[in-house]
């Protein structure tokens, strides 16, 4: 597709936007699109490697009505953050990890890859490029969002001839229309979000339309997302549709260990590591249903959703309650990987890339 789009320009040059900031309500920022200035594309063929990429408007693209992805949904996403510290100057957060899982989540969807340079380039210029949407000090966030996606024609069943690597990007803050106020989890044990030997445990973008009529009914209901439980007995604690989840017990802090189904996140990654810091012992492991009876506390990660409280999980008619608020653990550690990624807290890990 895109044989119209043209190179705009070096992201050197929108040096022009430092001191500004767009035209938007910065004090009331969801978690909705809002069309921002560039994206950036970069393509390739089958069995060949990506090579130069492009900086262009942001707008609608131009697909074959065969491309791979709208046909077989051969695609895999990521989601990262640029902040804005208070001297004006933006942080990315790890996103050598969402390379990483990319390149890991294209082996399975077979399609080629971009580098871990390409990708962190790509990312890098997306955000200078649109800096005016990083929303000021403690107002949010650019969410970054790059997809791989088979672009080529192809109608039988076989991978797309030509690849596109594509990534925009939106001003954001809170995911939940809950805002920071913890979540109500529900549990449904009809439909699963994933199976062993299937897709759950890399980002591919055919994991999220199926959750859509749980994820709804439940938000019909009352409940602000749901908790999946493992396909084959329907006892272990899985993830939640967007997010990973932690359970808090005493000094002990578990989360479903990634087997396949459950998705390896960059914020459940960095929040073991943090956790692990501030003297609390990890597990990952398989973390029975029943568990959720007993523990302290539970709470939600992931790019989008940050770290995000749980007051009530319910499961067979029977609601849960947990430990919320200033001094809950999930608060201690939101706060310590919060202000390593907005340049608040000194970064002793290298997890930040200022530009
Ligand atoms: C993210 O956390 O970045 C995601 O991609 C989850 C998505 C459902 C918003």
């Amino acid at each position: 597709y895109a044989s119209s789009v043209q190179p705009v320009c070096k992201p050197s040059a929108y040096s022009a936007f430092d001191d500004d900031y767009a035209d938007e309500d910065w004090d009331n920022l969801g978690f909705g699109v809002t069309p921002t200035d560039y994206m950036y594309t970069m393509k390739c063929s089958k069995d060949e490697n990506f090579q130069q990429g492009l900086l262009t408007r942001y707008g609608n693209i131009e697909l074959s009505p065969s491309a791979g992805v709208l046909n077989y949904g051969q695609a895999v996403f990521e989601g990262t953050k640029a902040w804005r510290k208070e001297d004006g100057r933006l942080l990315l957060f790890r996103p050598d990890q969402n390379a990483i899982r990319m390149q890991i989540g294209a082996e399975r969807m077979c399609m080629p890859s971009p580098s871990i340079e390409q990708f962190v380039g790509a990312v890098k210029q997306t955000a200078l490029a649109n800096k005016r949407w990083v929303p000021p000090p403690g107002k949010g966030s650019l969410y970054i969002r790059p997809i791989l996606m088979g672009s080529g024609p192809i109608l039988g069943l076989a991978s797309a001839p030509e690849y596109t690597l594509l990534v925009y990007a939106s001003p954001v803050r809170n995911y939940f229309k809950e805002g920071s106020a913890p979540l109500n989890l529900h549990i449904d044990k009809d439909l699963v979000r994933a199976t062993p030997g299937g897709a759950g445990g890399v980002k591919s973008i055919t994991n999220y339309a199926p959750v859509l009529q749980a994820l709804s009914r439940a938000k019909n209901r009352g409940y602000s997302d749901v908790l999946y439980l493992d396909s084959v007995n329907k006892k272990n604690v899985e993830e939640v549709s967007s997010c990973n989840i932690f359970i808090v017990k005493g000094n002990v802090i578990s989360t479903p260990a990634t087997n396949g189904t459950i998705l390896p996140g960059v914020t459940r990654k960095s929040l073991i590591e943090i956790a692990g810091d501030h003297g609390y012992k990890v597990e990952e492991r398989i973390i029975p249903v029943d568990e959720l009876i007993d523990a302290d506390e539970v709470f939600c990660t992931g790019t989008a959703v940050g770290v995000a409280p749980v007051q009530t999980i319910t499961y067979n008619n029977r609601r849960i309650e947990y430990i919320t608020g200033a001094q809950s653990v999930c608060q201690e550690l939101y706060l310590t990987l919060v202000g390593i990624q907005t340049g608040l807290i000194e970064d002793t890990k290298s997890w930040t890339i200022e530009i």
